[in-house]
């Protein structure tokens, strides 16, 4: 299907199933380079990057470990009142090679706070591996060190992104089309 609606936007097909999976493979063979002998903690970002993970955890042949963390809104002091927190992290990651996974960075804000909540810790190393990147959007930290298709800066659906919680069953991505 070329053409589909979600809610109230109607969207058309931009990124096929096989430009996605190629994109991904690539990903991964760069991966299972650069972290032989290197035992990385894979860290999933849920909800977004769950299909971009499986995808990607298939063509690993590395010896590794795979976890799933969220970002979770809480109350804080912050300015703006709203702080987001890193849960569900149960691993150790204390000299580890820690690989963050995500679905797409687009300002950077996101990636940024993650990386910093985990340098806390004291990591060997962390970079990111992000199937999507809106390069014209991002202002802030670094870019991620795997990136798996850069777009332009219109909004998208499929393949683990969503709109208003709906379309990440989608296997291919679908872009917002202009009224
Ligand atoms: P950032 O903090 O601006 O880099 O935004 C990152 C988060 O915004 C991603 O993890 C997504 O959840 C969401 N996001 C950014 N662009 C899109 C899009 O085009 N479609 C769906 N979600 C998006
Ligand atoms: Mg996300």
């Amino acid at each position: 299907m070329d053409k589909i609606k979600i809610l109230d936007k109607s969207f058309s097909l931009f990124l096929d199933k096989k430009k996605i999976k190629s994109s991904i493979s690539e990903i991964a063979r760069t991966i299972n380079t650069d972290y032989s002998g290197k035992n990385p903690l894979f860290l999933t970002v849920l909800n977004g990057a769950f299909m971009f993970a499986s995808e990607l955890f298939q063509h690993l042949d590395i010896d590794c470990e795979i976890s799933f963390v969220k970002l979770a809104s809480y109350q804080g002091t912050d300015t703006t009142g709203n702080v987001k927190k890193l849960i569900g992290l149960n691993e150790q990651i204390k000299n580890k090679h820690v690989i963050i996974v995500e679905d797409i960075v687009d300002t950077g804000i996101t990636i940024d706070k993650i990386r910093a909540q985990l340098e806390q810790d004291k990591p060997a190393s962390i970079k990111v591996a992000s199937m999507l990147f809106k390069p014209g959007k991002f202002k802030v930290g670094h870019q991620p060190e795997y990136i798996g298709i850069e777009i332009p800066d219109d909004f998208i659906v499929g393949f683990g992104l969503d709109y208003d919680g709906r379309g990440r069953n989608l296997n291919q991505i679908y872009k917002i089309d202009n009224e």
